[in-house]
């Protein structure tokens, strides 16, 4: 890709990455056919529908974003290990598994590399709802005679085990309550999607959950996933770098509030629509520093691709990653082209302006990958992306949407 180009025009966001991980899974648990629309077409998606395959179930694409699954041929609670290890949400299919057979053996998660990423509040809430967790050879093997509800306190306000706890508990016998849930967009559209499908979850959304388990699912019925608020984000900051003119449409502006706050504090334009935000970026930005919290805080996955806007601002910004603590591998791709920052623990420290060439870089992780895009958007000269499997895992046509926005970028089939 070459840079210089400034992003104009309206970009289609599609459905959430991180909800529709979430909502096939989650489709085992529904006796009969379900419908789920706005479904990305991403790799993340594909192995999950290979997934779904192996154990059983029907998942097709009957358009281009539109699934229909049915999960009555599923005879087996076992997930293949081949396929799974590729991706981090694979979690998905150890409650839905357990909610559905009392059994699943699962391996364990694979997925983007920033930080330990452990389970452990996955794995105690299963214990707590009856199960009985075993760690065999890098399988999670459980068993329980009945799930029972239960009340769960988490740690942290994990966004994985609370999808998880709300997908085991949805058929077990009685009430569950999260307590310090995570309150996600993503978590409220699988709450909605359950409760369309017969279930009773409430208050997704805020900090206690109270599922109230019911005898079975039923399906029949579609669900249409909610819009991807990072794919949104890293238009609207590809837009405010560039210092262009975007529209991202099909998007829930309440779900973007944290990055539109900070970049109305950076001075950049901000025009919310009822589904639509459109940003005009300002060549002259203010300086801020950035904290990410879970939701309603600035979201982590939009962390690395914030660090190209903070260098083109004069002066030292922060980023402090709340987070996951090894999120900063994007840092040393982004120094191969010129840039100034440096991390020490959870801060990366920003010295702007920068002035970035393009160079060869990688990848290193799916949000780490599309900043190296928005910096090679604003790089003097040719930038080369390698390792983007990591990009395609979480964007649907990304090269399409952004050439259309006016970007001079091809994807090139080399061997990584
Ligand atoms: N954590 C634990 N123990 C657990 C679970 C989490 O210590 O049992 C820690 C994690 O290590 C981390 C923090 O708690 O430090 C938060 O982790 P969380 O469980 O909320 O994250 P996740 O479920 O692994 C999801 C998204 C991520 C996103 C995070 C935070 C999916 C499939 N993944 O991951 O998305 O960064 O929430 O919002 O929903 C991405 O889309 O690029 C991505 C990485």
């Amino acid at each position: 890709m070459k840079g210089g180009n400034k992003l104009k025009g309206e970009v289609y966001i599609s459905g959430s990455k991180n909800s529709a991980v979430a909502l096939i899974p989650a489709a085992l648990l529904i006796d009969g056919e379900c419908i789920i629309e706005n479904v990305p077409y991403i790799k993340d998606v594909i192995v999950l529908q290979n997934i779904l395959k192996q154990i059983g179930a029907r998942m097709e694409f009957i358009d281009d974003n539109t699934v229909k699954i049915d999960s009555s041929g599923v005879s087996t609670f076992i997930a293949d290990h081949s396929i799974i290890k590729e991706m981090r949400a694979s979690y998905y299919l150890m409650g839905a598994l357990l909610g559905r057979f009392n059994r699943a053996e699962v391996p364990f998660p694979g997925g983007c590399n920033f930080g330990s990423r452990t389970i452990d509040q996955h794995l105690k809430a299963f214990e707590a709802l009856g199960a009985d967790v075993q760690l065999e050879g890098g399988i999670v093997k459980m068993r329980a005679e009945k799930l029972v509800g239960a009340q769960i306190y988490l740690d942290m306000a994990s966004v994985g085990a609370t999808i998880n706890v709300i997908l085991a508990a949805v058929r077990a016998e009685g009430t569950t309550i999260i307590e310090n849930a995570a309150k996600e967009p993503h978590v409220v559209d699988l709450a909605n999607f359950l409760n369309a499908m017969g279930a009773e979850v409430k208050g997704a959304g805020t900090d206690m959950i109270r599922i109230n388990g019911v005898e079975k699912l039923s399906g029949g019925k579609s669900y249409s996933t909610i819009p991807d608020q990072i794919e949104a984000g890293t238009y609207m900051i590809a837009a405010a770098a560039t210092c262009g003119d975007v529209t991202v449409k099909n998007v829930i502006p309440k779900h973007m509030e944290a990055l539109t706050a900070k970049l109305i504090e950076m001075k950049v334009t901000v025009d919310e629509g009822e589904d639509s935000i459109r940003v005009i970026g300002n060549p002259v930005m203010k300086k801020v520093n950035i904290k990410t919290f879970p939701y309603p805080g600035f979201p982590t996955d939009l962390h690395p691709q914030m660090s190209i806007l903070l260098g083109m601002v004069n002066g030292t910004s922060t980023i402090t990653e709340g987070i996951f603590e090894g999120r900063f591998q994007y840092a040393d791709e982004l120094k191969k082209m010129g840039a100034s920052i440096i991390s020490e623990g959870r801060i990366a420290f920003i010295d702007g302006p920068w002035r970035l060439s393009g160079a060869p870089v990688k990848a290193t992780d799916l949000r780490a990958g599309v900043t190296m895009i928005i910096a090679g958007l604003i790089a003097d000269g040719v930038t080369e992306i390698s390792q983007i499997k990591y990009i395609d895992r979480g964007y649907e046509n990304l090269v399409e949407k952004f050439k259309a926005l006016g970007a001079d970028i091809e994807r090139v089939e080399k061997e990584d």
